[in-house]
């Protein structure tokens, strides 16, 4: 059924969020055991708050997360949507995920809702450095200031033409797919409700039930996204005769 939603679509959108990446081995932050929320504290972490009064445990965090993010690749999921993109299947992706594998997996119309941990940025000039500075301990710019990842902290404004750009996406879709959020961020969670209202198909690949399942054409939960993906793609392959 979604896949020839998919392929009948004018303007598929596809939304993700960090359930994209845990078969590359990154953890996501909200299921049960293994989220990074359940682990550690966002506030005292990953926050403006912690980048100013908990400026060595925020290093640390972030340390950990950057050593972990290269130790992980895209998987066979994220290829498949670039594929999708060639093929004019989908015509943008917007992601919560800041790791970066979308585009490394070719996917050339991503839209980082919030930032990226590829990078580090100077606080006083606003410099931009390879984030792996941080595994260099190397955490201040040639001009002194502070380099901090270049990821949206908790308190942190989204980056408005990164809103901008999602918001008429949302407008434009006649097909959302959500790929592993749990919709309990805004302003991200709004973007189905935006599509729905403008009269898209929503569809939800998630685990876990989420916030807007009671707005979902289909909601598909307790299977892997990778699994769905293969087996859209085969389908999809299928009535391509390909
Ligand atoms: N297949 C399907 N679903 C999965 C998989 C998988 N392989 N792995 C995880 N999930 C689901 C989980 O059940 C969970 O509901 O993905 C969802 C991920 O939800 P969250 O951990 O809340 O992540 P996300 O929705 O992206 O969080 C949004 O919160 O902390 C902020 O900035 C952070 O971007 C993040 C934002």
């Amino acid at each position: 059924m979604i896949s020839s939603w998919l392929a009948s679509a004018r303007h598929a959108v596809v939304l993700t969020g960090a359930g994209m990446s845990t078969e590359s081995g990154l953890p996501d932050f909200r299921s049960a055991k293994t989220g990074l929320w359940n682990r550690f504290n966002p506030q005292q972490l990953a926050s403006t708050y912690a980048l100013e009064h908990y400026r060595q445990s925020f290093i640390e965090f972030y340390q950990y997360r950057i050593r972990t993010l290269r130790s992980c690749e895209p998987h066979k999921g994220h290829a498949i949507l670039a594929d999708w993109e060639r093929r004019g299947l989908i015509k943008q992706i917007i992601t919560q995920n800041v790791d970066g594998f979308h585009q490394q997996a070719g996917s050339r119309h991503v839209i980082e809702l919030h930032g990226s941990l590829r990078t580090v940025r100077c606080q006083r000039c606003g410099n931009t450095l390879n984030s792996e500075a941080y595994l260099r301990n190397q955490f201040n710019c040639e001009c002194g200031g502070f380099l901090r990842p270049s990821v949206v902290l908790f308190g942190e404004m989204l980056p408005e033409d990164a809103i901008e750009k999602a918001w008429q996406a949302a407008q434009k879709a006649d097909l959302l797919i959500v790929l592993g959020s749990s919709l309990q961020v805004s302003p991200a969670n709004q973007l189905p409700v935006i599509a729905k209202q403008n009269g898209a198909k929503i569809v939800i690949v998630n685990w876990e039930p989420t916030e807007l399942d009671e707005i979902a054409d289909i909601a598909i939960h307790e299977r892997k996204i990778g699994d769905v993906l293969r087996e859209m793609d085969r389908e999809l392959k299928g009535s391509e005769g390909r």
